[in-house]
């Protein structure tokens, strides 16, 4: 079930209209980044008695779409993930995410592909970087970037922007200790 952000004034219903606000043509090389501030502001400001967010939290689903824009087709899904909870790595193909954490910690590591791709089916990944997302911490992916996620402190409630619905586009999830990768 959407959470309804035309009747409200919460945050989650201000946080989508500046997020609309900044989209335009949906093609500004800083839109993820912007995404990402907004995103933060509104994990600072939001109260856990907040309507909204206390019943995301009181159901406890692990993948919820809150919002999807009509116009402008990116999504706001929100997740809570018991400790323990994760996710191999993966791209989203040509599209970018912003993962931000309401409650609990999230680590997402960030791969680099060491290989130069042309042997289909394998690829090579090695780790590069740690991002450590405690409550009011997001951020941002580009198109290709692998990551994976784990739920280090738990429940974790993460949201997770979506600049365009994933089930539309070719993407890929890996595996670094076999070298495979696979279309998703
Ligand atoms: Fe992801």
């Amino acid at each position: 079930m959407a959470i309804s952000v035309r009747h409200e004034d919460n945050s989650f219903e201000r946080y989508i209209a500046e997020v609309r606000a900044v989209w335009g043509d949906g093609k500004d090389p800083q839109l993820p980044f912007k995404v990402r501030a907004l995103m933060e502001k509104m994990l600072k400001s939001t109260a856990p008695e907040e309507p909204w967010m206390a019943e995301i939290l009181r159901d406890g689903k692990p993948s919820r779409e809150l919002y999807r824009d009509p116009q402008n087709g990116f999504i706001q899904m929100g997740h809570v993930h018991k400790q323990g909870h994760g996710n191999t790595p993966h791209d989203h193909g040509p599209c970018w995410v912003v993962y931000g954490a309401y409650s609990g910690v999230t680590e997402i590591t960030l791969y680099e592909r060491t290989d130069d791709g042309k042997e289909p089916g394998r690829a090579a990944v090695q780790k590069k970087e740690l991002h450590r997302l405690s409550p009011g911490v997001a951020y941002a992916y580009l198109p290709g970037d692998i990551h994976s996620t784990h739920a280090v402190d738990g429940p974790a409630m993460v949201f997770r922007f979506l600049s365009y619905d994933l089930e539309q586009i070719e993407r890929h999830r890996y595996n670094p200790e076999k070298g495979t990768v696979v279309r998703v």
